[in-house]
């Protein structure tokens, strides 16, 4: 490598057990196709066919409350809880680890139980969770198998929330664990952990100025800051300007997928139990969980301040108690900040705070009873009285107290919930009895539909391939456009729910509008013919049917006889179930697949083909073979010609891996296309054989990539492709349903 090798942080080289300098140190810019191979069985201890459903129905929930509420208030001496319960901290693991989650790409949240792992289990933001997650080992411990930690982590907030008088929305279980850290997700491009002192610029584009940068805040990123869940609580860059701190809430929080009304629940709501700690400067403080040496046993932050501890703790370097009543829910908080005169001051570390100092003195010390402090807040606190949005919606919580309690509950279990995908996947007896929220993307019932026999199925198939305007180029592509929208992140999209033909799915430019109208039109007709005939099949069935009709047609055009494996069952959904705002996320940059859009000044095209593999939980092979097909079968977002390396377009053959390494010494950039697209000149002819973009030719260049499709380029390689290509696929258009029994992740 030019520039050398990347040591990092770490001086030391192993020689055994893949020490040395890496590959991925050579060449750090090689792309990375690590996240296909996440949480594959080999990682996970219980293998891939684990059915957590059936695990969890041997809890007995009442039981698990009663555990939870018996080590709630029962304080350790290996780490004292503040006011003789750990309710408060429970619900600040809670949130810790619901509150990573981003709408843009769906990453981040509790769902699986992500903290336990680096970088998260060592954020700053995080500093001391290694403690209450210590703390819950022992009801863990008891559970085993049958409760995950991702469950068992929220699970504790709220019911720590129930046992201090919040009355909560509901709660739902269906959280299973993963083993390792995610890889897919991209926290940010700092180099320093908690870049502060204006250094923190890095994903605000080098903006300094924070009254104006919230919004040039990079995407998909959720925070301020590397190491953050959200904002920095001292204000901006540790800058006490209340006014700039609710910039970057209103910013952070709606990331998060929160409203202003939303996100002053949630912060007066959370801050009306517990303190925070900063009892001194944390020069005392040791290293974090993950650089902590080995007799730590994965607890970090090792204070040697005082006892290192209770009243002697440091977290966040801040010094403050919000409430009269920390471990009981009540109005208090937002009393204080409305009724009280702010001073700044500084913590006893000497981190900016705000103390009402004419108050009375009237806020419990968490360990020495009878001593009282004065009201303190953050500044991050003094946002909802400063910003006037904010400040009006605090009026009202404040004024109406019921009406806050709902508000909060709505968003707490919004919070908790966000990205566990269909309320099909909700487990447990403490479900919301009322209808599904928009959020969470609801379904009509499956019992309008009619159940479809095989004679049905084939019979539809071939009224879709006989339908004036369709053909195997837009059914294709339909379909794909249909499942594709799916992401593992948060569970989110997929074909159920024909949203393809609803706003904002159906305009969205990977969709090609015009053509795709063409295509919804035609199946539209067909399903009212059917319905004539006394059935009712659903336009999301007939998508994904008229997918794998054109897929059998194109096989058998290439001399295969075959049926794509089809699960019907699937429902539409209607425009006013259908969140517009938040889908649009949903919508590609680019997709390689369809060989649409293209790679922007920080990600190539081809790391936006494999981002989307990993939302659509593809390994490497899958890909790969899923690509080439899809090129075989003419399935350009836009019907163009750029890398349909055959010249029998529409036939299910391998031709696209044939042609792909055949004409390796031939490849050119055409000028003008920032090195997106490529074209193959014919050595005798001189004319342009082929054309390609970055999504072709990654194949033949990148060489784990290349190794697969020599594969299925080999001259015994036909019905392997063909094989692997309709499982492939088979497979993208069932992701989301969770409604199949057996189907991985449904309970
Ligand atoms: C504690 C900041 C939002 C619940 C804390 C601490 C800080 C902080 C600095 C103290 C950590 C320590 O030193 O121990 C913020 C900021 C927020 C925010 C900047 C957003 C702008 C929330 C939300 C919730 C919440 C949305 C829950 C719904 C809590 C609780 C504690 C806490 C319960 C007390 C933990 C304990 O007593 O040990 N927060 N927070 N916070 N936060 Fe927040």
């Amino acid at each position: 490598s030019p520039d050398g090798p990347d040591f990092g942080r770490c001086s030391r080289k192993s020689t055994v057990a893949g020490g040395g300098t890496r590959s991925s140190q050579w060449w750090p810019c090689e792309l990375n196709l690590a996240v296909l191979r996440q949480n594959s069985d080999k990682t996970n201890p219980f293998g891939g066919s684990f059915d957590y459903g059936a695990a969890f129905s041997k809890v007995n929930v009442a039981q698990l409350k009663k555990d939870i509420t018996a080590l709630q208030t029962t304080s350790q001496d290996w780490w004292p809880a503040d006011f003789g319960n750990y309710g408060p901290f429970f619900i600040r693991l809670a949130w810790h680890n619901a509150g990573t989650y981003r709408s843009v790409d769906g990453r981040g949240g509790a769902g699986m139980g992500q903290q336990r792992f680096a970088p998260l289990n060592s954020w700053p933001d995080n500093a001391n969770l290694d403690k209450a997650r210590r703390l819950l080992w022992p009801i863990k411990q008891k559970y085993g198998s049958a409760l995950s930690w991702a469950d068992l982590f929220v699970f504790a907030g709220n019911t720590a929330m129930e046992n201090m008088g919040f009355p909560t929305y509901g709660f739902g279980f269906g959280r299973e664990d993963t083993y390792q850290s995610d890889e897919g997700i991209y926290w940010g491009a700092e180099q320093d952990m908690f870049p502060t002192d204006g250094n923190n610029v890095v994903r605000y584009n080098g903006s300094t100025d924070f009254t104006a940068r919230a919004s040039e805040l990079e995407s998909p990123l959720g925070a301020v800051s590397m190491g953050l869940i959200y904002v920095d609580p001292r204000g901006p860059n540790g800058t006490p300007d209340t006014k700039a701190s609710a910039l970057d809430i209103r910013e952070t929080f709606g990331r998060m997928g929160m409203d202003d009304e939303e996100t002053v629940a949630l912060i007066a709501g959370g801050h009306a139990f517990g303190k925070t700690h900063g009892a001194e400067s944390g020069d005392d403080v040791g290293p974090e969980p993950n650089a902590a040496p080995l007799e730590q046993q994965g607890l970090g932050w090792k204070n040697t301040f005082g006892t290192g501890n209770a009243d002697d703790t440091y977290t966040s370097g801040l010094e403050v108690i919000w409430s009269r009543t920390p471990t009981k829910w009540a109005n208090e908080f937002l009393f204080s900040l409305l009724n009280n005169n702010f001073t700044l001051v500084q913590s006893p570390g000497g981190a900016p705070q705000w103390e009402a100092l004419d108050a009375n003195a009237s806020y419990p010390d968490p360990f020495i009873k009878g001593k009282f402090r004065k009201p303190t807040l953050l500044t991050s606190d003094l946002a909802l009285r400063d910003d006037p949005i904010y400040n009006n919606i605090s009026k009202t919580f404040l004024n109406d107290f019921d009406y806050f309690t709902e508000k909060f509950g709505l968003a707490w279990y919004k919070l908790l919930h966000r990205d566990m995908g269909p309320i099909s996947r909700y487990l447990g007896p403490d479900l919301p009895k009322a209808a599904p929220l928009i959020w969470q993307d609801p379904l009509p019932s499956a019992s309008g539909y009619s159940t479809l026999a095989a004679s049905d199925i084939s019979a539809i198939k071939q009224q879709i391939l006989a339908a004036p305007g369709l053909n195997i180029s837009n059914l294709v592509t339909t379909a794909w456009g249909s499942a594709s929208t799916f992401r593992i992140s948060d569970k989110r999209g997929g074909a159920n729910g024909a949203r393809i033909a609803l706003q904002p799915q159906v305009s969205f430019a990977a969709n090609n509008p015009t053509r795709l109208q063409t295509v919804l039109k035609a199946l539209k007709g067909i399903q009212s013919k059917y319905a004539s005939s006394g059935k009712t099949v659903s336009l999301a069935d007939l998508i994904v049917l008229g997918g794998n009709a054109a897929i059998e047609s194109a096989a058998k055009a290439a001399g295969v006889t075959l049926t794509v494996p089809f699960t019907a069952g699937r429902v539409d959904a209607l425009q006013n179930q259908t969140d517009v705002s938040t889908f649009a996320f949903l919508e590609p940059q680019a997709d390689g697949f369809r060989n649409y859009g293209k790679g922007t000044a920080r990600s190539l095209t081809e790391e936006f083909l494999v981002d989307k593999a990993a939302l659509l939980t593809l390994s490497p092979p899958e890909l790969t073979v899923l690509v080439g097909g899809l090129r075989a079968l003419n399935a350009n977002f836009d019907g163009s010609s750029t890398g349909i390396l055959t010249s029998r377009p529409g036939q299910l053959t391998n031709d696209w891996f044939v042609n792909l390494l055949g004409s390796y010494s031939t490849w050119a950039v055409v000028n003008g296309t920032n090195e997106e697209r490529f074209q193959s000149v014919d050595p005798k002819s001189g004319k342009v054989q082929w054309t390609a973009s970055r999504a072709d030719l990654i194949f033949g260049s990148h060489p784990e990539l290349r190794a697969i499709t020599e594969v299925y380029a080999g001259s015994d390689a036909a019905s392997k492709f063909t094989t692997d290509f309709v499982a492939a696929w088979a497979k993208v258009m069932d992701l989301d349903r969770y409604d199949v029994k057996g189907h991985l992740g449904a309970f």
